[in-house]
């Protein structure tokens, strides 16, 4: 009865030594696997944007296969590989038939259809 109390308390303490040693790498582990939802959630409101949100919807004008989109009236966007900075610019600004967003879309949509579109149409 002694014995096994002891042993218990014995663990106990082991454990709570044994914790503050883990708590680095725990958080560690946290903070990236974190970081990993917050670009998987920047990606899905990039692909809302990209086929709901934006008014008119960008797939009306552009294929781009990971949105299922087949527009044709823009460019096919896996042909034309835009970095995020290009992407940015035609939605804020428009580009010839293509309207400009910039008071329609938030910031916030704007830089996350940018990363969408950049990521997506690179294959990635
Ligand atoms: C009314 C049709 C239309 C809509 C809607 C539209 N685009 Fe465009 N887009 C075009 C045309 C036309 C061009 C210019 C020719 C080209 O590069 O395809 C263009 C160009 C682009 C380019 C290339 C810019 C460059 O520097 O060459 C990107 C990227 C782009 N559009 C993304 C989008 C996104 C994202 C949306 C939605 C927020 C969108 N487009 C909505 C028609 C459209």
């Amino acid at each position: 009865m002694m014995r096994s109390f002891s042993r218990r308390v014995r663990c106990v303490t082991a454990c709570f030594r044994i914790l503050p040693a883990l708590w680095p790498a725990a958080a560690i582990a946290f903070s990236t696997s974190a970081a990993g939802a917050d670009a998987n959630a920047k990606m899905e409101l990039g692909r809302t944007v990209f086929t709901k949100i934006a008014q008119p919807q960008c797939g009306l004008c552009h294929t781009l296969e990971d949105a299922g989109t087949t527009g044709t009236i823009g460019a096919k966007l896996e042909e034309l590989r835009p970095d995020a900075n290009r992407v940015a610019e035609a939605v804020r600004k428009g580009l010839g038939v293509m309207p400009p967003y910039a008071g329609k879309l938030t910031d916030e949509q704007i830089e996350a259809v940018a990363h969408y579109v950049s990521r997506a149409a690179a294959g990635n």
